[in-house]
């Protein structure tokens, strides 16, 4: 061969070369420092969603203790996994969309970062908001016991977090719909005050360790049936197809795998 020729295994050295290169630098930007926006994005969501259970500033109430060091190398996947997955056998729902639950891929960044910025102080805690919009008063429903309007502050701060603001249902069941049943209020109510065992959903009444009294039951029993028949609840929002931070090393790893077998192939086929 009279022509000087770059030999195989320099393409293949230089190939892995840039990728070590380009995986350092997406393993960096996840060790990155948090920006304030996804802080505030995950103190936005830690308030609606988990502060019910785990506290305002994460020191745990029915939920465990969060704001603490995470004894783990990459305590974010940990955190993350508990998130997307919940914890079953326990009341710790299901977040991510994959298993059903109402957030992002993105959203779950956001808390990931939120919950490990306490390691270090972080920003501080968002008081939990009820996401409770003013409405028109709702007429009381005949034959039902209870007072709507003192029922959906009620719902708003004790329900909303499991089955959306409007009963649309999110970790927990749709309840904006029609209940056939001769007396609905009694179905209703005794679910509520006895819980669904086995489930995440709690028992509520007082005879029964929950903090409602026999009032609070059937005045949101009256805002649930109020619903009936379905209103119309917005579409869930499409699942992103974002790669999470979890999934980055998964990602680069398939990357490098598949460029070693086809450097390794042309090495090798070249070699003849
Ligand atoms: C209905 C109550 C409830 C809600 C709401 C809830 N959690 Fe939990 N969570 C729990 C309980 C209970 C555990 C402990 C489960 C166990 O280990 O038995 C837990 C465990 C966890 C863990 C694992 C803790 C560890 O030490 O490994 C993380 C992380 C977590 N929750 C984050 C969240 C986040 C973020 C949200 C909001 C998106 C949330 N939780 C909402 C009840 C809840
Ligand atoms: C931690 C999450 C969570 C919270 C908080 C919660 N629920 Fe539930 N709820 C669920 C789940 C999950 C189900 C479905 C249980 C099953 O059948 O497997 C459910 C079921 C129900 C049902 C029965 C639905 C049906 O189709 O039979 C009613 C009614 C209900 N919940 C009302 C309430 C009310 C009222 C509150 C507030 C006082 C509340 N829930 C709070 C998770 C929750």
């Amino acid at each position: 061969m009279s022509r000087p020729r770059v030999h195989p295994h320099r393409i293949g050295l230089a190939l892995l070369a840039i990728l070590t290169i380009l995986s350092l630098r997406s393993i960096l930007s996840w060790a990155q420092e948090p920006t304030q926006e996804e802080l505030e994005l995950g103190a936005r969501l830690y308030a609606e969603n988990c502060a019910v259970c785990h506290g305002p500033d994460g020191k745990g109430r029915v939920g465990v203790t969060l704001a603490k060091d995470w004894p783990s190398i990459r305590p974010g996947l940990r955190v993350r996994e508990a998130i997307e997955n919940g914890i079953p056998g326990s009341p710790m729902p299901a977040w991510s969309q994959k298993k059903g639950g109402p957030l992002t891929d993105e959203e779950i960044d956001a808390l990931v970062r939120y919950i490990l910025s306490w390691e270090t102080g972080g920003i501080p805690p968002l008081a939990p908001t009820p996401t409770f919009t003013p409405r028109p008063p709702i007429t009381p429903i005949p034959e039902v016991a209870g007072d709507p309007n003192r029922g959906a502050i009620l719902y708003a701060e004790n329900c909303a977090v499991c089955h959306g603001p409007s009963g649309e249902g999110r970790v927990g069941a749709t309840l904006a719909r029609a209940w056939p049943s001769i007396r609905p209020d009694l179905r209703v109510k005794t679910v509520i005050e006895e819980g669904v065992p086995g489930s995440p959903m709690p028992a509520w009444s007082r005879e029964n360790g929950g903090p409602l009294t026999e009032q609070d039951i059937d005045d949101i029993v009256a805002f649930i049936l109020s619903w009936q028949p379905l209103t119309p609840s917005e579409a869930p929002a499409a699942p992103t197809l974002a790669i999470g931070p979890g999934q980055h090393i998964e990602v680069i790893a398939i990357l490098i795998a598949s460029i070693l077998i086809i450097a390794g192939g042309v090495m090798w086929y070249s070699r003849r």
